[in-house]
């Protein structure tokens, strides 16, 4: 029977902590349940891995949110998001149009380009940090390694990086609290200044930059470049150095799966895949909207209703994953949806996984003794009740 969760459900303490017991419990109890939030609307939350995989494709659910209720339309006009006109927020044919502007950058051959930089910026962050005895991994790498290849591969300064750090933390925490909603108002106003300036200045001096190729394709107006460009320098990073915090929080915890893949680097690969499945980056999809009436799961849908999809709950069912709540770095298949499914599949997931292997190869290497540096009740999450899976620090010692 679908269970009618209160609006506080995503955002307790002990959700964010470890939030599987309870997916697995309300998976027991069917695929899809009614949810408070956003508060005032009609929400449901998608639990299990067969609904949730169709549901992030399903094209009658859209990604525009103009097509949700009208008093949530004419919210997100008045705070005008820079974030809302990009391919993310989009449907067809519009989504085709933004997405292929960019989407020559980011296919896996002209990724692999990227290796020798990103393993060089890799090898300097982890020389910085073995003069110590210890770090807080966010810090000195998690967050530093994604953010400094997306700027470069933007062509954006990446000294403005703890600016973007600050914006793109007020855009990803959900905005419940009148403080939150001030900080989201005002990063969305700087970042539009900031993305403003820069477009002006690429349009009169082109460079071979990505920020250039993208301002100078005129297939974008202002407000879709501003967009895209913001979309790429906050999804660039907030979801890869989750992939790096999780992963390695997930194999301190498991010395076995550990000591297998430093016996085994050639499998970081796979591990990689696995921490994905895991503890995914990314653990509710951006929401959907029905465009018409409809049912999953026997459960109906109305018309203007939100659909979340849990990725974090689909990568722990028992009906698509063998023992899917152990660590298992050699699992095989692992057909997870940590990258989404269908059109709006993860444009920058082949420099995701580049990063990733990277960065755990790399790590492992260089840290053989490499250890958990508090107790696992002290570790806590950076945002309560946000779509992202994101420690607020990891403290590690070697
Ligand atoms: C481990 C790292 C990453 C994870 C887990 C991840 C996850 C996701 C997911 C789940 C979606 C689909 C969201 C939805 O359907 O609601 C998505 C879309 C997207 N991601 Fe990533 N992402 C990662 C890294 C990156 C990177 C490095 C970039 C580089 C710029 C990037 C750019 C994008 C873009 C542009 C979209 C929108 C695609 C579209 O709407 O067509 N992501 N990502």
């Amino acid at each position: 029977m679908p269970e009618n969760l209160p609006f506080e459900f995503f955002f307790s303490p002990a959700f964010s902590a470890d939030p599987y017991p309870a997916y697995a419990d309300l998976r027991a109890k069917g695929p899809v349940h009614r949810m408070g939030f956003p508060p005032g609307a009609d929400a449901f939350v998608v639990v299990d891995y067969e609904h949730g995989r169709a549901a992030l494709a399903d094209q009658r659910l859209s990604k525009d949110l103009r097509n949700g209720p009208a008093w949530f339309g004419e919210m997100v006009a008045g705070t005008d998001p820079v974030l809302a006109d990009n391919m993310l927020m989009s449907d067809p044919p519009d989504h085709s149009r933004l997405r292929k502007v960019v989407s020559k950058a980011f296919t896996p051959r002209r990724i692999e380009l990227l290796r020798p930089r990103v393993e060089q910026i890799t090898a300097e962050l982890l020389d910085d940090m073995a003069g110590k005895g210890a770090a807080e991994l966010i810090d000195a790498f998690a967050f530093p390694l994604p953010i400094i290849v997306i700027c470069e591969l933007l062509g954006v300064p990446d000294r403005d990086r703890d600016r973007f750090r600050l914006w793109s933390g007020a855009l990803v925490e959900p905005s419940a609290e009148p403080e939150q909603v001030e900080r989201r108002a005002l990063a969305n106003a700087e970042l539009r200044e900031y993305f403003g300036a820069l477009i002006e200045a690429r349009r009169a001096e082109p460079g071979d930059d990505l920020v250039s190729v993208i301002v100078t394709s005129g297939e974008l107006d202002d407000k879709e470049l501003r967009s895209t460009l913001a979309l790429l320098l906050i999804a660039g990073h907030e979801t890869t150095v989750n992939l790096i915090g999780n992963g390695t929080l997930a194999l301190l915890r498991n010395p076995g799966q550990l000591r297998y893949l430093r016996e085994h680097p050639e499998r970081v690969p796979d591990a990689v895949e696995e921490f994905l499945r895991y503890d995914a980056p990314v653990e509710r999809a951006t929401f959907r909207v029905a465009t018409e009436d409809l049912e999953i799961a026997g459960v109906e849908i109305p018309r203007g209703a939100f659909v979340h999809v849990s990725i974090g709950a689909a990568g722990r069912d028992p009906a698509a994953f063998d023992a899917p709540d152990r660590l298992d770095v050699t699992r095989e298949p692992n057909r997870h949806v940590a990258f989404g499914h269908g059109i709006h599949f993860c444009l920058g997931a082949p420099l995701a996984r580049l990063e990733g292997q990277i960065a755990f190869t790399a790590l492992l290497a260089r840290f053989p003794g490499l250890r958990l540096d508090c107790a696992p009740e002290e570790l806590s999450w950076r945002f309560s009740g946000s779509i992202l899976r994101s420690l607020s620090a990891l403290p590690v010692a070697w």
